[in-house]
């Protein structure tokens, strides 16, 4: 019995043929599909993980998802911030497995750089198709890493952006951004936080801010409508919007237990958040009365959203007939021998 194994080979592959948009557009409606399933059974713990690097500035996680009687997937994911400046490596660097819950055979292993990058910005579009103006045209972002291509990249796909607005405490990021997002077609410009909120129709934080190193936003000229999606918070004290916002924005979680420990949420309490993002997707009339207002979704990104993206990709590589099929376990003729070889 086999294991399918997604190499980089193989999504390069399965990127160029189908195309980026193809990706992402099928990412945004799976994802879409299960929010509004409420996870179709399935549940998703808060990750786990251990601290690490100087000062326990990065982490290394595990992040469950166990679909009963059908598989479990789990992420072991890093997030080493140092990594751009000091190894020309992402911050983020994962892998995914997946298991069949039935025998606790492995299934299939991919890469989990790319489908995090996707998913996350698919599960921004999401949110702010239930929460920003249908006709917002300009973007800002705060943080122009990897993760915010993939933020631009989908909501792109669904609003009539016009105009990408962008900051980053490192001025090399924020100037090269423009070439990154090129394939866009976007008008975009290099700005200081403060025109960021003065104009901005949606806005993401998408920084690597240092644990105590935040707010980010200033949250002084947000307009009346502006949706913020926060995606940078994953760590107990790093966050990158004000209280003030939060306190006075209608607040959507992706998972409220994780928001509420390590996301924008910790400033929080339980009571002070409206449904969450499954909720919405269920009921979208809870969201668009919040449409005209100030809104936050808290992202801070869960197994869910990974197993689905897992989905995706292994999906796009069966039509495409890619993949290795390998014998990574040893399963002997006689079970009840280890050292049975055929
Ligand atoms: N919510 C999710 O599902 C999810 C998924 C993946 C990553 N993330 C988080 O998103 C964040 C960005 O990840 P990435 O892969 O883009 O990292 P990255 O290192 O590629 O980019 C981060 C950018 O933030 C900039 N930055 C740091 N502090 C800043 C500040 N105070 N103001 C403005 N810019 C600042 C950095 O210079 C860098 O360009 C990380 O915190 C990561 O953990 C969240």
């Amino acid at each position: 019995m086999e294991t399918v194994v997604l190499t980089r080979q193989h999504i390069a592959k399965i990127v160029k043929e189908k195309g980026f948009d193809h990706f992402m557009d099928r990412m945004i409606s799976r994802l879409g599909e299960a929010f509004r399933a409420g996870g179709h059974g399935g549940v998703t713990p808060a990750r786990e993980g251990f601290l690490r690097g100087p000062g326990d500035t990065a982490i290394i996680e595990w992040m469950p998802h166990h679909r009963p009687g059908d598989s479990v997937t789990i992420k072991t994911v890093g997030y080493t911030p140092y990594n751009p400046e000091e190894h020309r490596l992402p911050t983020i660097i994962g892998s995914m497995t997946r298991y069949d819950d039935v025998t606790g055979r492995l299934l299939a292993v991919c890469d989990g750089i790319l489908p995090t990058a996707i998913r996350t910005g698919a599960a921004s579009a999401i949110a702010s198709r239930l929460l920003a103006r249908p006709d917002s045209r300009v973007l800002g972002l705060v943080g122009a890493g990897a993760q915010a291509v993939t933020q631009a990249h989908a909501l792109s796909r669904v609003f009539p952006l016009e105009r990408i607005v962008v900051h980053d405490i490192d001025p090399a990021h924020a100037r090269s951004f423009a070439e990154r997002v090129e394939f866009l077609g976007l008008d975009v410009r290099v700005a200081p936080v403060t025109e960021i909120e003065a104009t901005a129709d949606i806005i993401c934080t998408v920084t690597s801010v240092a644990v105590g190193g935040g707010p980010v936003l200033l949250g002084e000229h947000l307009l009346p409508h502006a949706h913020v999606n926060a995606i940078g918070a994953d760590l107990i004290g790093k966050f990158e919007v004000p209280l003030h916002v939060l306190r006075s924005a209608f607040v959507t979680a992706d998972h409220r237990g994780q928001a509420l420990r390590e996301g924008e949420c910790q400033q929080l309490a339980e009571g002070d958040l409206g449904p969450d993002l499954m909720e919405l997707c269920a009921d979208p009339a809870l969201a668009e009365a919040h449409r005209d207002g100030l809104t936050v979704f808290d992202s801070t990104g869960f197994a869910l959203e990974d197993h689905v993206a897992f989905d995706v990709l292994l999906e796009l590589a069966a039509e495409g007939g890619m993949g290795d099929h390998v014998q990574i376990e040893h399963l002997p003729e006689d079970a009840l021998n280890p050292y049975a070889f055929a």
